[in-house]
């Protein structure tokens, strides 16, 4: 009878990605519908050789530890590996595998939902039609930004930024980024897309919308200065990672009128609320659902079960983050 692998599962995934899962291992599942405690993660850890995870779970030295030394493969159903100790992976030869590319149009098409909404103030008119508040047509009512001919500042120009930029030109904006790189001339050319300082996109930008990763570089990259140099007419749009913002400048900013809204898919403290941004009301609040389209998270969970049996075989994960690992492993 063929072996089966041990493996830790921090949630199930979406049907495509258990039924590969449940083919060769067997598993150990956190069988509830909300993240899985960290103290459980490691009193289960215990001699696994792979474990699937999601973004919210903090994949740390803690938990490789209490794998002990069978642990290969970490496989995240997710883009951002900013939850896993990837340095500490790599220093123990485990393999890190995570899903590039296919949510990349789902999330881009949820950052424009975010942007709409929030520009031309839907959450704030769905409310006040809940309410009964809505008495006819009025010339004043909910009038909020326009789109075309202004500009998108978009902080971190990878795949989903890209994604995001190429959706802009539809609207009539012109497109400002701030990357690492400069795109290659014909990228910039095709969408198009000028690189500019941090500064100048902040100054200029009347929507910024961040899609960077979550590094030492980029934690409260948008803090009081950021937001100091925004006009007062712009908008935030987080759908990266949290802490990319600090939230509590961000709400002091919005309190004072020093910006004209924000629209968050992700939390500094997720799920928690940073205090007053709930009672804001040119704040658009989405529950981390950049990627929630059917089949992006079909998708997902696919890449994932094949990131997790590529490890567990010895072999490296179609879609590695630390390739380095396997020499070490
Ligand atoms: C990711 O994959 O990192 C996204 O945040 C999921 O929506």
């Amino acid at each position: 009878m063929e072996r089966r692998f041990e493996v830790l599962v921090t949630r199930r995934l979406p049907e495509a990605g258990m039924e590969l899962l449940s083919e060769s291992c067997r598993l150990r599942l956190w069988g509830e519908d909300r993240p899985a405690p960290y103290a459980w993660m490691q009193e289960n850890a215990s001699g696994v050789e792979g474990i699937v995870c999601l973004l919210s779970d903090r994949i740390d030295a803690g938990v490789m530890a209490a794998a002990e030394e069978k642990l290969r493969v970490i496989a995240t159903m997710a883009v951002g590996c900013d939850n896993i100790a990837v340095a500490e992976a790599t220093r123990r030869g485990i393999v890190v595998g995570n899903t590039p590319g296919v949510l990349t149009e789902a999330t881009a098409d949820l950052t424009w939902a975010l942007i709409l909404a929030l520009g031309r103030r839907v959450v704030e008119g769905d409310r006040m039609v809940r309410d009964g508040a809505f008495t006819g047509w009025g010339p004043t009512l909910l009038v909020g930004a326009d789109f075309h001919g202004r500009t998108l500042g978009i902080i971190g120009m990878g795949r989903i930024g890209q994604a995001v930029a190429r959706r802009a030109v539809g609207f009539g904006l012109e497109v400002v980024y701030h990357n690492r790189h400069r795109l290659a001339p014909e990228v910039e050319h095709a969408i198009p897309a000028k690189l500019l300082p941090l500064d100048q996109l902040l100054a200029r930008a009347d929507f910024v919308s961040l899609h960077c990763p979550l590094n030492q570089e980029s934690r409260y990259l948008i803090g009081p200065a950021a937001l100091g140099r925004m006009k007062p007419t712009a908008y935030l749009i987080n759908v990266a990672r949290g802490p990319v913002v600090d939230e509590a400048a961000l709400v002091a900013a919005l309190q004072a009128g020093r910006l004209a809204g924000a629209a968050f898919d992700v939390y500094e403290r997720e799920p928690e609320l940073s205090p007053g941004l709930r009672e804001l009301p040119n704040v658009v609040l989405a529950p981390h659902l950049g990627s929630a389209s059917i089949e992006t998270r079909r998708r997902m969970a696919q890449m994932t079960a094949q990131n997790l049996l590529a490890g567990l075989h010895g072999a490296l994960p179609p879609w590695c983050v630390n390739p380095e690992a396997l020499e070490r492993g």
